[in-house]
């Protein structure tokens, strides 16, 4: 139970989604909830394409699953302009970002997944790119080397980051606009499922979207992943359609509970309890006592858990909250 559900927060899939990509909205208007973001976006790209230049340089902040990548492949579309898409770790030396920003054409989006993964001596080659549309090259070594200026294409970075506190100050400092979305409303979770139930020709009904969003994480992917699990079930059933009965059998089935907790939700907070008397306890003892990865549980797990009022963030470390042992059956011993 608990590995399935682990399966379901997992941030880059093994292909898994790949039949799920053709899922992906194109455009503003089929882009669900975020309305704050959607509405200043559209401003940005409409005023951007009249001037004929670049939209702003773009930063998109969230924990995994909420819309980063789509969005930016969005903005693309919405201007009219191709997307270059790498990711931090991707880009080993300068000469790599070099390759790709020559080859970029006027208003072209170039997309950086994880960009707090960037090395510091690619990042530097990027800090002029963005301010000025320059590129500084080096060539030959040591005393005879001597550096070129390039001028590139306007272009728009995006950049995107589950972990904005690993950005550095001076490239953070270079986005003109930054966007953090939000975990998704019920409601707004029950549309995506809708939508792509109908894309998919599997039939959701009202209250099946209802009991599948209501558990989702306030994150797509999630819903999306829950839609296809139920599906599933559907078929396994013999049944045509995503109701009620048979989402709560896949929700059931999975180890979600009502609050959309999972099997390692649960035992975070039940290792926080039950070892650590409610905290606080540090993140790297919490991980090792859970035998979990840190960076899953502070990623991953720990903005839904704190969203909700789980977990408390103290400078001591984490603290279970009174909503945490009620949860789990417990009494509140010594609580604050
Ligand atoms: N606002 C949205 N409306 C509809 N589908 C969405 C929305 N946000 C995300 N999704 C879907 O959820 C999945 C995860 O989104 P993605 O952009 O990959 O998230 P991130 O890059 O933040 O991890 C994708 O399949 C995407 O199509
Ligand atoms: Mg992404």
């Amino acid at each position: 139970m608990a590995a399935m559900s682990e399966e379901l927060l997992r941030p880059e899939p093994q292909g898994a989604e790949h039949n799920m990509r053709s899922l992906r909205p194109h455009t503003l208007a089929e882009f669900v909830g975020q309305e704050g973001i959607k509405e200043r976006l559209k401003i940005y790209i409409q005023a951007a394409k009249a001037r004929g230049e670049p939209l702003d340089h773009v930063l998109l902040l969230s924990p995994p699953g909420l819309g980063k990548t789509t969005l930016a492949h969005i903005i693309a579309e919405e201007m009219g302009a191709a997307i270059k898409v790498s990711s931090g770790p991707a880009i080993e030396r300068p000469g790599d970002l070099a390759s790709i920003l020559t080859r970029l054409s006027p208003r072209d989006v170039f997309f950086i997944d994880e960009i707090h993964r960037l090395r510091r001596q690619v990042e530097e080659v990027l800090y002029p790119a963005m301010e000025d549309y320059k590129l500084d090259i080096v060539l030959g070594e040591g005393p005879h080397a001597r550096s070129i200026r390039l001028e590139l294409a306007p272009f728009t970075l995006v950049g995107a980051t589950t972990r904005e506190g690993l950005l550095t100050s001076p490239l953070r400092d270079r986005f003109e606009v930054t966007f953090r979305l939000e975990f998704y409303r019920p409601e707004e979770l029950a549309e995506i499922i809708r939508r792509a139930g109908a894309k998919l020709g599997i039939t959701v009904t009202a209250e099946g979207a209802r009991e599948l969003a209501a558990r989702a994480r306030g994150t797509p992917r999630i819903a999306l992943r829950l839609l296809r699990r139920a599906r599933d079930v559907v078929q396994v059933a013999g049944a045509n359609a995503v109701d009620g009965v048979l989402a709560r059998k896949t929700l059931e089935m999975l180890g979600i509970d009502a609050e959309g907790l999972d099997g390692l939700d649960r035992k975070i907070l039940g290792v926080i309890i039950d070892r650590f008397e409610g905290g606080p306890v540090g993140l790297e003892t919490l991980a090792a006592a859970l035998g979990e990865d840190r960076d899953t549980i502070s990623e991953v797990y720990e903005p839904y858990l704190i969203a909700k009022g789980f977990i408390r963030r103290t400078p001591q470390g984490r603290q279970a909250t009174e909503k945490a042992y009620r949860h789990l059956g417990r009494a509140p011993t010594t609580l604050l």
